[in-house]
């Protein structure tokens, strides 16, 4: 993309905070053609009309596979799941679709089965090898707790909240991503996907009255903040200290193109992590940087709004997609939208929402299991080229959730704003 058209639309992203948004405004127009109601009027009722085929679509195929899931999906081979015992990072997002589907439907077998599969994942509370605690207890235990009141999971989440914080390296002020405590491989490396696993942590502390939780959250954003984000807003994937001194080191990458680049998902990850840490905290700079992520990730959007797996690859914009990256920014841009009333954020949310529904749901194929297609787990690993993805159907139901059914979101993962 040249950058006289990012400026443009950023510039014009800024001026819709102040009138209402033109389709110039907020869609991209580089070359190519977006799908027509991606182009056009966002907000009417044919948008919310696609976006509730999309979540009966969803809600449908959940039905229909859940009995033959075995463990926790991790990703599909010739379109079928397979699965994780333990729950790799993914754990959560299995039962958080089950709990999507069952706000969605009213369906109590959708609540059973979210109980059964969040149980799974018990023996994770006590996991001080990785930073994905969030991912795999807030979207499944501590919506349970919100969906149900039963004390076991607001305990377990809590537990799991103490096991992320040992993780935590005051020297550099970040929470260690990768490896076990006792490995020295990695032990100053962060990526920008811990910004996802602070709510656990926010959630902690709100719930015990010990500051320490929201205080180490609230440390390693602020590193986060100061070391991801480049002047034009977008971001590296990792970046790496010395562990002993804290010491930064420089931007590196595993699941992006290289160093410089700018991996979509890692993107929408610190759009939405950055977002909820402003509504958990209050703190405006924090809400300034999810901004800036976002206006460079919508400046990079290709026009058919489905993010290709890295804004710099060189391929680019033509190069794969990550139909994943589209859903997670999408909730965080609905997100920021209410914490910023820019209703640019709102607007292309909705489009990159419609342009999913229209253009990377299963619905072709019988043999599908997910819901949708066309996720890019990891492109340099030649691991998941345009695959299914948990946490894309997840984020596509709360992401259309958050648009027709707000007040149900809020009772699963907590939307309120800072008072
Ligand atoms: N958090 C790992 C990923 O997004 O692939």
């Amino acid at each position: 993309m040249s950058v006289s058209r990012r400026a443009l639309l950023v510039t014009a992203a800024g001026a819709a905070a102040v009138g209402p948004v033109t389709e110039a405004s907020a869609a991209p127009a580089a070359a190519g053609r977006a799908p027509a109601s991606a182009a056009g009027q966002v907000g009417t009722g044919a948008t919310l009309r696609t976006l509730s085929e999309a979540a009966e679509y969803a809600v449908a195929k959940v039905r229909a596979v859940a009995p033959r899931v075995t463990g926790f999906p991790v990703g599909t081979k010739f379109e079928k799941w397979t699965y994780s015992r333990g729950g790799d990072w993914v754990g959560g997002f299995w039962p958080g679709t089950l709990w999507m589907a069952y706000l969605y439907s009213g369906d109590d077998t959708f609540r059973a089965r979210a109980v059964e599969s969040a149980r799974n994942l018990a023996p994770r509370q006590t996991d001080t090898t990785t930073h994905d605690l969030g991912f795999l207890f807030y979207p499944s235990w501590v919506t349970a707790w919100r969906l149900t009141g039963d004390d076991e999971w607001r305990t377990g989440a809590i537990r799991a909240a103490d096991s992320l914080i040992r993780r935590y390296n005051p020297r550099g002020g970040f929470i260690r991503a990768w490896g076990a405590l006792n490995d020295t491989a990695n032990a100053g490396r962060i990526i920008i996907d811990t910004m996802m696993n602070l709510d656990l942590l926010a959630f902690a502390s709100r719930q015990t009255g010990d500051a320490r939780y929201l205080d180490i959250a609230v440390a390693h954003a602020k590193t986060a903040q100061r070391v991801f984000p480049r002047p034009d807003g977008s971001t590296p994937h990792v970046f790496d200290f010395d562990p002993d001194t804290g010491a930064p080191l420089g931007p590196a990458t595993v699941q992006g193109y290289d160093a410089s680049s700018c991996w979509s998902r890692g993107q929408a990850w610190g759009i939405y992590g950055f977002t909820t840490m402003y509504r958990r905290t209050g703190d405006t700079g924090f809400r300034d940087t999810a901004r800036r992520l976002a206006d460079y990730a919508i400046g990079a959007l290709t026009p058919d709004h489905v993010p290709v797996w890295d804004y710099r690859a060189p391929q680019q914009p033509y190069d794969i997609k990550d139909a994943s990256a589209g859903a997670i920014m999408a909730c965080g841009l609905l997100d920021l939208h209410a914490a910023t009333g820019r209703r640019a954020f709102r607007d292309v949310a909705l489009r990159i929402l419609t342009a999913l529904a229209e253009t990377c749901l299963t619905r072709g194929s019988a043999r599908a299991e997910a819901v949708v297609a066309r996720c890019t787990r990891n492109r340099p690993g030649e691991d998941g080229i345009e695959i299914s993805l948990p946490y894309a159907d997840y984020y596509l139901l709360e992401g259309i959730l958050r648009v027709l059914r707000p007040a149900d979101v809020d009772r699963a993962v907590d939307l309120s704003q800072p008072s």
